[in-house]
């Protein structure tokens, strides 16, 4: 029996395909696409607030904003964390984009969880990082905001 090989992989879908559509049905779409793809995943050169945060579970993650006019006018993060950090970071940091920064602080991690779809049980933890590492960088630049004064 002849097969016909090019054909063949055209149809055949890749593994890595199958494996990313087997992640989709059990994490959820957005899950997947940040956790590979993550959003404001860079350093922000010229910002005037930033921290690196530990959490618990002892993954890092670093969050540099620069504020004006009190608002957060550009943010970005890296973290050292799993896929479920790296896209309640993406969330975070698009949520808290174009925010006052005492609105930014109300974001909490259940809004990050929702808006993700929802986070695995033991990984509900990778949202609150997020959110404290957020807060550190925010009391940054509220303290160096106050020796410049
Ligand atoms: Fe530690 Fe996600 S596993 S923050």
């Amino acid at each position: 029996m002849n097969i016909d090989l090019d054909n063949n992989k055209q149809t055949t879908k890749s593994f890595m395909e199958i494996l990313e559509e087997r992640l989709i049905e059990k994490f959820g779409k957005k899950i997947v696409e940040y956790g590979n793809e993550p959003c404001n995943y860079h350093r922000v050169t010229d910002a005037n607030g930033y921290a690196t945060y530990t959490g618990p579970c002892g993954d890092t993650m670093q969050v540099w904003i620069k504020v004006s006019q009190n608002v957060i006018k550009e943010i970005g993060f890296k973290t050292d964390g799993c896929v479920f950090t790296r896209a309640a970071g993406s969330v975070l940091t698009e949520l808290a984009k174009g925010k006052q920064i005492e609105e930014a602080l109300q974001i909490t991690p259940l809004q990050v969880d929702n808006d993700l779809g929802g986070l695995p049980e033991d990984h509900k933890h990778c949202a609150l990082l997020a959110k404290d590492a957020l807060g550190k960088a925010i009391e940054n630049y509220n303290d160096s905001k106050d020796k410049i004064r």
